[in-house]
């Protein structure tokens, strides 16, 4: 009996150091110079996790770094930790809640009043589930945080972006991206809920939407100067498994924490995307491990992408004028 239990043992945490030094060794880090001094970049969740690192790296080179946040005190935090880790005080914050269309509004407005430029933005903030089904614009929390935001976002700062250019354009999704079951047939599910599995059908889809909106976005910014890529940053230990609960959440943080990638690790691909001179003219991309690879057959059909465009444009509420016309 304790024989077959040391074998099991044995055998468990040979295939647990096996997993943890693949992960290492097929870790890939940014290794670009690129200075930031002069520019602008805008990370949004940028207090904790992947964000957090994006936001260190850009105050390294010299940027201008602006951290979307939506609570103070962590955002405070975030920006004291970067300015005494980097001595670049051009560190700050600005408080936006993605769970709601007025404060995207209102923080941009804010940026493009005050900001001279935007030389990078990071559409980074997201969560997987909600603490409520659907946010006050009648949008699903998940849906809204993660595609609906960034989305909007993207339209009110285009004009910024555009003086600025070359300027970049960075999505974060995920690899779940490649599970989404929304497609050009049931597009009118797009808003609706699902409490399957940790919602992970809602948060599927809602990452592939950001892939969608990458392609799209890219095709409408040609010969501007503005390029757009989305990402897969890995799996990464951060808080992002917070939003959820029960015995799976305790297993996945588990497992993720101890033979997974590090915040500072899963940041490695949108810091590329964001300065490395290797993608200075590659737009409508999707990337892991900072290299491209092939955009997941989910994301391949022009007609949900259309779909989806339009969509996001009727929840987002973009006035004519707002929206981002073919070039
Ligand atoms: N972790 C992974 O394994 C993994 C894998 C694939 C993709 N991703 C993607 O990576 C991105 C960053 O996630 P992470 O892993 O770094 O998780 P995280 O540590 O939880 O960071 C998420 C950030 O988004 C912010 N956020 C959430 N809801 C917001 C709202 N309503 N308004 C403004 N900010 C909001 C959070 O702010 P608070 O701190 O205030 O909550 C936090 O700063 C997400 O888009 C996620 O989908 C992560």
């Amino acid at each position: 009996m304790w024989c077959c239990f040391s074998i099991f043992f044995a055998v468990v945490a040979s295939a647990a150091i096996a997993v943890k030094i693949y992960v290492k060794l097929t870790t890939k880090w940014n290794n670009s110079y690129t200075s930031l001094v002069g520019k602008t970049g805008i990370v949004t969740g940028a207090n904790n996790g992947i964000g957090f690192y994006t936001a260190l790296d850009f105050a390294k080179r010299g940027g201008r770094v602006i951290l979307a946040c939506r609570n103070r005190d962590r955002a405070e935090d975030a920006v004291r930790r970067i300015i005494k880790a980097t001595g670049n005080k051009n560190v700050l914050y600005k408080l936006v809640d993605f769970a709601s269309l007025q404060s995207v509004r209102d923080f941009a407005a804010d940026i493009n009043k005050n900001e001279e430029r935007i030389d990078i933005l990071v559409n980074n903030a997201g969560l997987m589930v909600g603490t409520e089904d659907y946010t006050k614009d009648g949008i699903q929390t998940v849906l809204h945080v993660n595609h609906i935001s960034p989305f909007l976002l993207t339209h009110l700062l285009i004009d910024k972006l555009k003086k600025s250019a070359p300027s970049r354009i960075v999505n974060v999704s995920s690899s779940v991206a490649n599970n989404a079951t929304l497609s050009a047939k049931n597009i009118d599910k797009i808003n609706s809920i699902s409490h399957k599995f940790f919602n992970f059908a809602m948060y599927s889809d809602s990452k592939l939407c950001n892939i969608l909106f990458t392609t799209e976005l890219a095709k409408r910014l040609a010969e501007t100067g503005v390029t757009v890529n989305a990402l897969h940053p890995g799996v990464i230990y951060t808080n992002f498994l917070n939003s959820t609960s029960g015995i799976l959440k305790d297993i996945f943080s588990f497992v993720i924490k101890y033979f997974f990638l590090t915040s500072e690790e899963g940041a490695q691909t949108q810091i590329y995307l964001s300065v490395s001179n290797d993608v200075a003219n590659v737009s409508g991309g999707f990337f892991d491990k900072c290299k491209q690879i092939e955009i997941y057959q989910t994301a391949q059909d022009p007609d949900l992408a259309a779909k989806v465009w339009e969509k996001s444009e009727e929840y987002a509420k973009l006035s004519n004028n707002e929206k981002i016309p073919y070039f």
